[in-house]
């Protein structure tokens, strides 16, 4: 067994190497090596260094470089190396995070990481926190106890009764809502259609002179940086008006929540802290491992009411925190561990770091695609830059030679009806020079 773990720690090692240097994409021959996968399940056992020599063969190659420094599709992180590292430790433990009985020491570090989220997010202390696998789940759990409460106000027990004759609940998001937030709703028997969905500005910002008359059971979702442009909603005037009505509100902020976390951009957040739910990310920008996300709900009451299990042979019975009462998985690995990690490694000051250095490298972007005559279409704000290269046509041409040339690796949106490339800086790898060498590959490219 040691063999074959110190084997894994060496390909990780030339991998992360190599990375650096080779194109951010994967090479057309490497995707099409793994047809070498497709082999009919082995009739007998093999040697496991074999299996491990062939996953490095065939598919580190086929992979993208994601963890490397100049990824900047989707908004995707990398993993910072202490995560990385506390990943693979608390891969050996094995555990199943479900129940403090039967997992102390992970809970132990989840109770102190919530804390930690709590302080830097200036949320109420007593909010529950559960750890998930991303933005779509933590949006799906918060807004499953935003759904038990709303209903039980209204005197309906959703857990119990299920949806069919439950008074109806009004749920309003913005016309710019992520679309994942559209099917969390959808899973929650909410509807991804009959949405009352309020109009937006040109950064995709809801409109506060839009916002319409509510009454009954609502919940609100507004979006603390949307994907696009990086934008916040205007909580301070949706807030107001949402909690006028007793309507709940929710917030989508699956990288823009970070930006509490930093003096320069926490204007940008204000109101946050008094909101009924939120979402973010871990694995976006606090940069874990896949998979982890964080649902952050001030009731904890009603997360526990939409969550928790109970059945005899567990050992539901403890004073202390079950993580499963937060979360929709009982068994689950334990990912609060990265998140403990990377919070208590960076400290506040070099949380605030990461995420003001990937917004000032940007901004940097987006001054040399303006400097180079290409139009900048949103307002950066964040981390996000939309770029046009020209017509609808010549831009997903540029785009697909950026994506081919290899230094960088960027996608294709579609902003309110132009196309564009979409620059996502979220990780902490990237340094300023790959910038400059990532533009320089851009800009010629374009020409
Ligand atoms: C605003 C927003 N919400 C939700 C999501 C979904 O996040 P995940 O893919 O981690 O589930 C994303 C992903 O980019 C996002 O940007």
């Amino acid at each position: 067994m040691y063999d074959l773990l110190d084997d894994a720690v060496q390909r990780a090692r030339r991998y992360l190497t190599d990375i650096r240097t080779r194109a951010v994409a994967p090479a057309t021959s490497a995707v099409e090596g793994l047809a070498a996968l497709a082999e009919p399940l082995p009739a007998a056992a093999s040697d496991p260094h074999e299996t491990l020599a062939l996953l490095d063969r065939i598919v580190s190659p086929a992979t993208m470089a994601m963890a490397g420094p100049r990824f900047f599709g989707f908004v995707i992180g990398g993993s910072l190396p202490v995560t990385l590292a506390a990943n693979w430790l608390a891969g050996a433990w094995d555990q199943n995070a479900g129940f403090y009985r039967s997992t102390p020491g992970v809970s132990a570090l989840e109770q102190v990481a919530a804390g930690w989220l709590i302080d830097l997010f200036e949320l109420p202390r007593g909010t529950a926190v559960g750890f998930v696998t991303g933005a779509t789940t933590a949006n799906f759990t918060a807004l499953a106890a935003a759904r038990h409460a709303v209903l039980a106000r209204a005197g309906w027990n959703v857990e119990a009764d299920g949806l069919f004759g439950a008074p109806p609940i009004t749920v309003v998001t913005g016309a710019e809502a992520h679309p994942s937030l559209l099917k969390s709703l959808g899973m929650l028997g909410l509807g991804r259609s009959r949405l009352t969905r309020v109009a937006v500005d040109g950064q995709g910002r809801m409109r506060a002179d839009r916002l319409p008359a509510i009454a009954g059971p609502t919940i609100v979702c507004a979006q603390a940086g949307n994907v696009n442009t990086g934008a916040f909603d205007p909580f301070p005037e949706i807030i107001a008006w949402a909690h006028a009505s007793g309507a709940w509100v929710h917030v989508d902020g699956a990288f823009g929540l970070w930006a509490k976390a930093s003096p320069e951009l926490r204007p940008l957040t204000a109101g946050l802290e008094r909101v009924d739910s939120s979402a973010t990310d871990a694995h976006k920008w606090l940069n874990v491992p896949y998979d982890s996300g964080l649902a952050f709900v001030r009731d904890a009451h009603a997360l526990s009411a939409a969550m928790a299990v109970t059945a005899e042979y567990l050992p539901t019975d403890t004073p202390e925190r079950n993580p499963c009462d937060y979360t929709p998985e009982l068994s689950r690995r334990a990912r609060g561990v990265e998140v403990w990690a990377a919070l208590r490694t960076l400290g506040r000051t070099g949380l605030a770091e990461l995420f003001e250095k990937n917004c000032r490298q940007a901004r940097r972007f987006a001054r040399g695609f303006e400097a180079a005559g290409h139009e900048v279409l949103n307002e950066v704000v964040l981390n996000q830059v939309l770029v046009a290269f020209g017509d609808d046509a010549r831009t997903r041409r540029v785009i697909e030679a950026i994506q081919e040339e290899g230094t960088a690796w960027c996608g294709v949106t579609v902003w309110q009806g132009r196309t564009a490339m979409r620059v996502s800086v979220s990780s902490w790898a990237t340094t300023d020079e790959d910038v400059e060498r990532a533009l320089d590959a851009m800009l010629s490219v374009a020409r």
